[in-house]
């Protein structure tokens, strides 16, 4: 308890800070190790892209960054609190309050309008009515959707629907925006869009971590995070890629292995 008011008493702590991560999954006699020790520290307004091969844990490390699920092993210091220690109650409460999380799939409520679907996260937060309309508006207006309010999913294009679901994402205002291949479903232009307004966010100020394979989509997050059978095999900025290389949609030049870090 001393350390956590320790990290709450220091401003420039990590937003995130993950130490030995493990995740296994019960599959009848077999147990699937996700994640086999993740250590990651993310700090304030840091643009990261975590990528790697299918089935590498990269959904897994997401989800649990997004109080979606919990570690079996290991530590995860949101904001200062160890969050793997959090109860459903607690862990709901997080969910709702710091993160925002946006899905390949867009997860938006197919028969409510934009306002509604964004009005959601203040629902359960327990915001009023006329709160809840006046944050829901200004945050589809600042998503570039003021003209789309009372539309249904079905009545938007794909780009609407993803730009709906980050107003949805941001407007408990997170700490920490979560994105797990926000462009998948989408074509190349409209996927160039969302990343657009990513790029704003984040000059805005927010801290976002999102999961690509797509290189022209990492290439836009200040840092890479590449995960391999569930551990972390390379963590650089992005300044340290080689223009020819990005041009040509290489992922990293070759590096000298390090250790992870913290
Ligand atoms: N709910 C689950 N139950 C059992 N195994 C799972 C579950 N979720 C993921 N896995 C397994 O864990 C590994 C990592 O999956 P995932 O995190 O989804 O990878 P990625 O997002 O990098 O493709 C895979 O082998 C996957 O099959
Ligand atoms: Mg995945």
């Amino acid at each position: 308890m001393a350390e956590a008011a320790t990290r709450t008493a220091n401003a420039s702590q990590p937003v995130i800070c993950v130490t030995g991560m493990r995740k296994e999954y019960r599959m009848g006699t077999e147990t699937i190790r996700a994640l086999n020790g993740v250590d990651c520290t993310i700090h304030e307004n840091e643009y990261v892209a975590v990528m790697g091969p299918s089935g590498s844990g990269k959904s897994t490390l997401m989800n649990i960054i997004g109080c979606l699920d919990r570690p079996t092993a290991g530590e995860y210091w949101l904001s200062g609190e160890n969050v793997a220690k959090f109860g459903d109650r607690a862990l709901a409460r997080a969910r709702n309050r710091r993160i925002g999380f946006v899905f390949q799939t867009f997860n938006l409520l197919p028969r409510a309008s934009a306002l509604h679907n964004v009005e959601v996260p203040l629902l359960y937060a327990g915001v009023g009515r006329r709160e809840r309309r006046a944050r829901g508006r200004e945050t589809l207006e600042r998503v570039g959707l003021g003209d789309r309010m009372n539309h249904k999913p079905s009545e938007l294009s794909g780009g609407q629907r993803q730009r709906v679901a980050v107003a949805r994402a941001l407007v408990n205002e997170p700490s920490i925006l979560l994105a797990d291949e926000p462009t998948g479903n989408l074509d190349s232009r409209t996927g160039e869009d969302i990343m657009d307004l990513f790029g704003a966010l984040h000059e805005a100020g927010q801290t976002i971590i999102l999961v690509t394979h797509e290189s022209a989509v990492a290439r836009r997050a200040g840092r890479h995070v590449h995960l391999m059978d569930g551990v972390v095999t390379d963590d650089y900025p992005t300044s340290e890629l080689d223009p020819a290389d990005v041009s040509r949609g290489a992922e990293a030049p070759p590096r000298q292995p390090k250790e992870p870090s913290r």
